[in-house]
């Protein structure tokens, strides 16, 4: 199997995209070191996972708390020794205007899609570098380069985290440790559907008129699954993919073309 006794590193690794990429990277032989935030949901993921067959152990952790990511690293070095591939998958997108918008809510999108992605790159790569091996996945967002109103927070903080990527990429290639990102477009997960909630009644629209507005906008005529993402990230986890370093991976149905 491709990602055979690869040891993967997982944020966001309860549900949506990472909780997906878990099972599908488990099904290709990784053993998957799952850590979230939701630990009744995270603990299910991981069950699900191992009944299928794969191999896979949960943690707590907040990616915003430096000693919870630790000790969520070094479960993960208790179980299997060793870190290959870290996948950077929690995030979320609190909506709000930018006139309107708190010191307090601008600091929950930035300090959990931003520092949440700087903690636990600098933490996971210190357990690569001795091994001279590594991939590290962020996730950005098609939200990084196609502004959203009503959505500036977000926006910034992948830009932010698109930007990290390729500094961490120059750092960490002398290493033979590769840093990139992906950028979602429009993926069917429970951030969307409260995103497109907030942002269609931020502009006075309902759910359903948002949504079908925002389909519009796809190329592809339709609204991403998770499985979609995770099996770029399976690749990108892989040995085949060893020259894509410091870029960022749009993955968006062609929606940058709209
Ligand atoms: N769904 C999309 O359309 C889309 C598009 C572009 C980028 N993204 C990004 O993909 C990533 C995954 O999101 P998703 O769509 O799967 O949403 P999701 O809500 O299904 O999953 C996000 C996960 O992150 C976890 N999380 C949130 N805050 C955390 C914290 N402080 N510490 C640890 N875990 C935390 C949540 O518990 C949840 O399990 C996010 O970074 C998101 O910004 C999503």
């Amino acid at each position: 199997m491709r990602l055979q006794d690869k040891v993967i590193f997982i944020t966001g690794g309860a549900k949506g995209i990472g909780g997906e990429t878990a099972k599908v990277c488990a099904g290709y032989g990784a053993k998957i070191i799952a850590v979230d935030l939701n630990e009744d949901v995270v603990k299910k993921n991981v069950e699900e996972i191992k009944a299928a067959g794969g191999d896979a152990i949960w943690a707590v952790a907040d990616v915003r708390k430096r000693d919870q990511i630790k000790a969520a690293i070094q479960k993960g070095l208790d179980a299997y020794g060793r870190i290959d591939c870290l996948f950077n998958a929690a995030g979320v997108d609190r909506i709000c205007g930018f006139l309107d918008m708190s010191d307090d809510e601008y600091d929950f999108n930035m300090d959990i899609n931003v520092k949440g992605t700087f903690i636990t790159c600098a933490e996971v790569a210190k357990i690569m570098i001795p091994n001279k091996k590594g991939r590290i996945i962020n996730t950005s967002s098609i939200a990084a380069v196609r502004e959203e109103a009503f959505n500036g927070t977000y926006c910034m903080s992948k830009a932010a985290v698109s930007m990290m990527t390729r500094v961490l990429a120059l750092e960490l290639a002398p290493y033979g440790i590769t840093t990139v990102a992906i950028q979602p477009g429009n993926i069917e997960t429970d951030i969307l559907r409260e995103s497109f909630t907030n942002r269609g009644k931020a502009e006075g629209k309902d759910v359903s008129e948002f949504y079908a507005e925002m389909e519009a906008t796809i190329p592809m005529g339709y609204i991403g699954q998770p499985s979609e993402i995770a099996e770029v990230v399976a690749f990108l986890c892989d040995d085949r993919s060893a020259y894509i370093d410091g870029n960022s991976i749009l993955i968006a149905g062609g929606k940058i073309m709209a």
